[in-house]
């Protein structure tokens, strides 16, 4: 199948390219780029929400799950866009936000209207009170219930814009199969299932009993990761599988051990669960391995292919958090030698850092209830030319770009052996040649504590040198994440993919 060993693109569209020259990334830009995206090397996209939505969490509040927000073009655009990615041998896999909707959808706005005890506010999760309902903070800060004029709260795991659907509620099981079938019946290849670990709620709705905030921290939560969402999975394969071609869907479920991911993909659920252990992992060798130890047990017993992660639209971009490109580079060709699937966020292929931004443009409605914003990673892409928008499209961008971004642009790196856009296309041509079956793992001995190098049956062997000193390597790279030694030995902080 597929995806089991793809290579998938992160779009996120505001911030991809922009068409039509108003300063956002828009469906028309990726379009314009999917020879980009094909060179590269992915095998698939997937695109972050662009459905019609007031954009306060940048489309993961959304207000119709059928329509394309005019800011990202129309429907005939989307319709356009998979058709050519086709044509460019790329898969389409586009975001469902089932969790919440936004305050503007017309089933929210229906349930204020219809008041306490009617069938409309039964969509969600509404309870008298005098005060919130139970102690259940917002992942971005603040209290999980925001009280409406007539007295009634309702529950918001996220922004009070994103009011969680009650999923006891058989109308809304309806209401999500007919939205997956809108969009199989369009085309796509699959589905990227936001928040997937937090679609049912325990009964009762009890009290948490201690102060806890974060998407990582999910153990023990009366919201996160409950029994009843595998029901819903289970549900939705049928429908993935009653349609041809292999359509798939990958889980962001943030639960807090292998074993519960490992539960996401059990063969009658979803197909893919990213592996966020690796993500925040510390890159030391003794730490990675554990990961990868853990996640491949776990996925093996319930068959399914791991899926690696190093960034995405939420998580501080891989060059700022492992503290330098050298190193981030080194963090992605160990990545791509794993077995399995790997993502890739955009812009990582051109080793963008974290965008300090000032407070005043930041946009994410968690600055304000958190004092932590990821606006950092989701600035525009520098595609060509000296200064910003550096051919994203008109300007001034929605965020804007450093000024020293001339140097990371596509086309300033395109062509130079040294660069991080042709590490990922080479990583990627060999990739697919030489890493992509389904060879199992064997770990080699590390010549020193802080090196890992494993073999997969038949190809290749990829040695990650994480330590402080110079490692001599045994067999000829083929590619190695930095330049090597005068004396052809490996750096720290780089990994090298070598021939046997
Ligand atoms: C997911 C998205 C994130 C969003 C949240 C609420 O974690 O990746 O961007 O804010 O869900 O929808
Ligand atoms: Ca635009």
């Amino acid at each position: 199948m597929w995806w089991q060993s793809a290579v998938i693109y992160q779009v996120y569209p505001r911030s991809f390219a922009d068409a039509n020259g108003d300063g956002i990334g828009d469906l028309e830009g990726v379009r314009s780029k999917l020879g980009y995206l094909r060179d590269l090397g992915v095998d698939a996209i997937w695109l972050s929400p662009f459905y019609r939505s007031p954009m306060i969490d940048g489309g993961y509040d959304v207000s119709d799950h059928r329509a394309v927000d005019p800011m990202f073009g129309t429907l005939s655009d989307l319709d356009g866009l998979i058709a050519d990615a086709r044509a460019h041998g790329l898969r389409v896999i586009v975001d469902l936000v089932p969790n919440h909707y936004s305050t503007e959808h017309p089933w929210f706005v229906d349930a204020l209207a219809a008041g306490p005890g009617s069938p409309a506010r039964e969509r969600f999760h509404f309870r008298p009170g005098d005060g919130p309902p139970n102690d259940w903070q917002s992942i971005f800060g603040g209290p999980a219930w925001t009280q409406v004029p007539d007295g009634e709260w309702y529950l918001h795991l996220f922004d009070s814009s994103q009011p969680d659907l009650n999923w006891q509620n058989p109308e809304v099981h309806a209401e999500f199969e007919a939205i997956l079938r809108f969009w199989l019946d369009r085309g796509v290849d699959g589905f990227r299932v936001d928040v997937a670990h937090g679609l049912v709620k325990a009964a009762g709705l009890p009290d948490l009993g201690t102060e806890r905030t974060h998407m990582f921290d999910t153990s023990g939560t009366p919201y996160f990761d409950q029994d009843g969402v595998h029901e819903i999975y289970r549900a939705w394969r049928k429908i993935l599988d009653s349609y041809p071609g292999d359509r798939m869907a990958v889980a962001e479920a943030w639960v807090p051990s292998p074993e519960r991911v490992a539960r996401y993909v059990r063969p009658d659920e979803l197909h893919q669960a990213f592996n966020f252990d690796y993500l925040t992992a510390p890159l030391r060798a003794a730490d990675l391995r554990r990961v990868i130890d853990a996640s491949l047990a776990a996925c093996a017993t319930v068959g399914a292919p791991p899926t690696w992660v190093l960034g995405n639209h939420d998580t501080v971009r891989p060059v700022t958090r492992y503290g330098s490109l050298g190193r981030a580079r080194a963090a992605a060709l160990l990545m791509l030698a794993l077995p399995g699937s790997a993502y890739v966020h955009q812009g990582e292929e051109l080793g963008l850092p974290e965008v300090d931004l000032p407070v005043e443009v930041r946009r994410d409605p968690a600055l304000a209830r958190s004092g932590h914003s990821r606006d950092g990673c989701r600035v525009p892409l520098p595609w060509s030319g000296a200064a910003a928008p550096y051919g994203f499209g008109g300007a001034p961008t929605w965020l804007p770009q450093p000024d020293a971004w001339a140097g990371l642009s596509v086309e300033a790196q395109t062509g130079d052996p040294e660069s991080t856009v042709e590490l990922y296309r080479a990583a990627l041509r060999i990739r697919r040649s030489s890493w992509a079956g389904s060879g199992a793992l064997r770990w080699l001995d590390p010549p020193a504590p802080e090196v890992l190098a494993f073999t997969r049956e038949p190809g290749l062997v990829c040695v990650a040198n994480l330590g402080s000193e110079p490692m001599t390597l045994d067999g000829r790279p083929i590619l190695a994440s930095g330049p090597l030694n005068d004396d052809g030995t490996l750096p720290p902080d780089t990994t090298a993919w070598l021939a046997v």
